[in-house]
């Protein structure tokens, strides 16, 4: 199957863009493997015509929205991340005319037409930089809670959290990093960012999946626990193959949704193709676009 989805990306000039969640097999066909910063970013630049997405549903939007002249295949309708759902543009413009001086900050978790009311969004790569890039003083942070809060430790604005989370990163709790802490003293924790506070207190790292990577390069340390998505500690062992890594946290269920089989069967039809309504394209474009500014 490898082999087929190989061959059928060369013969239809497509490109495939996978998430670092995604399933260890589905890997092994990805052109460009990162998290949500990087995917965005490496969307903007591909040359290739049609793009398959190998993650959730708001990451192959975000590749639509970039580069909607591409078309884009994502191959399980299925894979939508909970947390983008949990925020809709109804709640986002009351908040705004509650604070009307404030600035809206969508997390990249979020669908298209909330992105489209947004200012401006964030990834968990560069949220901290881009709320402190804003020159207004108040922000509506949205949908991620436990990463609002966690922004509010590195940034003087008021911050105004619109209430969402990962199931995910939610569900991990302090003792289990503790207890991880006590059987593996020697290793440096990675926290992502959608983690409680009491969770990210017990990190020497807060990073977002692929900072996890770079982190883990360049310590000195050899033994690492990675507090999120099981899936990444696959990720940074076959990355860094020579060190040791122990994972704390579940699986996100909607992201190993995608199959290899399920990746040939939507490039060979050219089905679960991401199609939006343009004026919402052009708007949320103007929120990503700004992103991309700041980093
Ligand atoms: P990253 O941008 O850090 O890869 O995170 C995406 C995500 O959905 C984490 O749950
Ligand atoms: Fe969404 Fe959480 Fe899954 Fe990331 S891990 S895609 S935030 S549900």
């Amino acid at each position: 199957m490898i082999g087929k989805i190989n061959r059928l990306k060369k013969e239809k000039n497509a490109v495939i863009l996978a998430h670092n969640y995604q399933r260890p097999e589905i890997y092994e066909v990805a052109d460009f493997l990162g998290d949500s910063l990087e995917l965005a970013k490496k969307a903007v630049n591909t040359d290739a015509k049609i793009i398959v997405f190998c993650g959730v549903d708001f990451m192959a939007e975000s590749a639509k929205i970039l580069n909607p002249e591409k078309m884009v295949l994502h191959p399980e309708e299925l894979s939508v991340c909970p947390m983008a759902a949990m925020v809709t543009v109804e709640c986002v413009l009351e908040a705004k005319q509650k604070y009307p001086k404030s600035v809206i900050v969508s997390y990249i978790n979020t669908t298209a037409d909330v992105k489209a009311v947004s200012d401006i969004c964030c990834t968990s790569a560069n949220a901290v930089k881009v709320v402190n890039s804003l020159k207004e003083d108040e922000v509506i942070f949205t949908p991620d809670r436990n990463l609002g809060t966690y922004v509010q430790t590195k940034s003087k604005k008021k911050i105004i959290l619109l209430d969402g989370h990962c199931y995910v990163h939610d569900n991990i709790s302090v003792e289990d990093v503790k207890k991880a802490k006590e059987l593996h003293p020697d290793a440096e924790v990675m926290v992502h960012p959608e983690c409680r506070m009491e969770v990210i207190k017990e990190a020497d790292a807060v990073c977002s999946t692929s900072q996890m990577i770079k982190y883990s390069k360049e310590s000195s340390a050899s033994e690492f626990i990675s507090v999120t998505e099981c899936g990444m500690a696959i990720m940074l062992k076959r990355e860094i193959p020579n060190k040791k890594f122990w994972a704390v946290g579940g699986t996100c269920l909607q992201m190993k949704n995608i199959t290899l089989e399920k990746v040939y069967d939507c490039l060979f039809n050219e089905t679960g193709k991401v199609e939006l309504d343009q004026n919402i394209m052009d708007n949320a474009k103007k929120a990503l676009d700004a992103m991309l500014k700041v980093v």
